[in-house]
């Protein structure tokens, strides 16, 4: 077999993944406007299923009834029907593959430029946020999900709570200890609902790429002390804070993506491939030297099949986050393992997928023929469109 570690299983509380290479997190707009699930949702997280991904985490779903056009919601027990319909129609295709979402409370926006920021919580509001996410979870085991990804990375409440921006005067905000404590009463609510036996992973930032934020020192700390609470998986992402933004044009929400930090989350084709891999390597060191064996995964710009084997056999990460690559060849498993890496549509890393979503349109690939919503299949090299940006000097 081609790439052996990548196609190696991993098992967390008992859940076998069949393989490393985990679908990350991505918005799709493929939802309806108040955040039901649609046929095409469906159909692009069955495409992603068939090529060979081993585990797949289904978009960040709104865990709050306040509005958030097109993004997926699973914040009201009517949702449950539609997120089933979901997990089923993966399992159609693919009985392999575990399915699992993106647990997330945004911070509200608004189109005078008006952003929520941690310090309006009122203390009181506080468990709140740990209800919501542990409603959350509720209905993701009633639809059936193998695991729970809770999303402290990026822009939204529970990152800025670890961030070193949050200036809270309350035991919340301040030095990292007051930083994490809404975090991990978040974790461990969550874990006490889903049990022993249910892998719960947090998608976090490996720095925060602002003034402001965390750097490696802070998300050393913050991965650590989720390791030692029991964090199943800990997958290092990066940026997309909201500090250094631009000023949104009259009548435009703020856009995370815009600033320096933004940039950082999905490097663009002027950054080197495995953009992040030293943010999981350093993540990853500090949780072993502190004893635990937590499997860290990485993402940002990884298109080779041999560069991700590499990763792995180097011991700078345990899994591969394929976010932009697979909406570009959801096949990149099945060619890799079959050695047809020839046969791989590559991401050019051109970001019309993630200026999709800041336009709250639906995210699809440049690469697919005119047209076209999900990936053809089969789908080669000859029948995409060219990418029309190629790794830059
Ligand atoms: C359109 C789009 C939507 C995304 N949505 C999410 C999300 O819902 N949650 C999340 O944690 N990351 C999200 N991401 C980030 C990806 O999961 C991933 O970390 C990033 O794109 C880098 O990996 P890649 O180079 O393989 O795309 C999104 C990225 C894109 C391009």
């Amino acid at each position: 077999m081609n790439y052996e570690k990548l196609f190696s299983p991993i098992t967390m509380r008992g859940v076998t993944f069949p393989n490393r290479i985990q679908r990350t997190s991505m918005v799709s707009g493929l939802s309806t406007e108040d955040g039901s699930v649609t046929e095409n949702l469906i159909k692009r997280y069955q495409r992603e299923a068939k090529g060979g991904v081993g585990a797949i985490v289904v978009e960040a779903a709104v865990i709050i009834p306040s509005k958030s056009p097109y993004n997926l919601r699973i914040s009201d027990d009517g949702c449950v029907p539609g997120l089933t319909d979901v997990v089923k129609a993966i399992r159609e295709v693919n009985r392999e593959v575990k399915i699992g979402i993106q647990i997330m409370q945004f911070l509200k926006l608004s189109k005078t430029g008006w952003r929520q920021k941690v310090e309006d919580f009122k203390t009181e509001d506080l468990p709140n946020i740990v209800n919501d996410h542990v409603t959350a979870a509720r209905r993701a085991l009633d639809a059936g999900f193998d695991f729970i990804e809770i999303h402290m990375a990026h822009a939204y409440v529970l990152s800025s709570f670890l961030s070193r921006s949050n200036k809270r005067t309350d035991g919340y905000g301040g030095g990292i200890e007051n930083r994490m404590k809404l975090p991990i009463e978040v974790f461990q609510a969550v874990r006490k609902l889903v049990g022993e036996n249910y892998p719960l992973g947090v998608r976090m930032n490996g720095e925060d790429f602002v003034i402001a934020g965390n750097t490696l020192s802070q998300s050393a700390v913050i991965a650590r002390r989720f390791a030692q609470l029991g964090a199943d998986y800990l997958s290092v992402s990066a940026g997309s804070r909201f500090e250094d933004a631009k000023t949104p044009g009259e009548g435009n929400p703020p856009d995370p993506m815009s600033g320096y930090s933004g940039h950082r989350m999905s490097p663009w084709y002027w950054w080197p491939d495995g953009t992040h891999v030293y943010l999981a390597e350093g993540i990853r060191k500090a949780v072993r030297d502190a004893g635990f064996d937590t499997p860290v995964v990485t993402a940002g710009k990884i298109r080779e099949p041999k560069h991700a084997e590499e990763i792995l056999e180097q011991g700078k990460a345990d899994a591969i986050g394929l976010c932009r690559a697979l909406l570009a060849d959801p096949d990149w498993p099945m060619k890799a393992k079959e050695g047809k890496e020839k046969e791989i549509v590559r991401c050019v890393a051109c970001n019309w997928c993630l200026e999709a979503d800041s336009r709250y349109e639906k995210v699809k690939c440049t690469r697919y023929p005119e047209e076209y919503l999900h990936a053809p299949e089969p789908f080669l090299p000859k029948m995409a469109r060219p990418g029309s940006f190629k790794d830059e000097a």
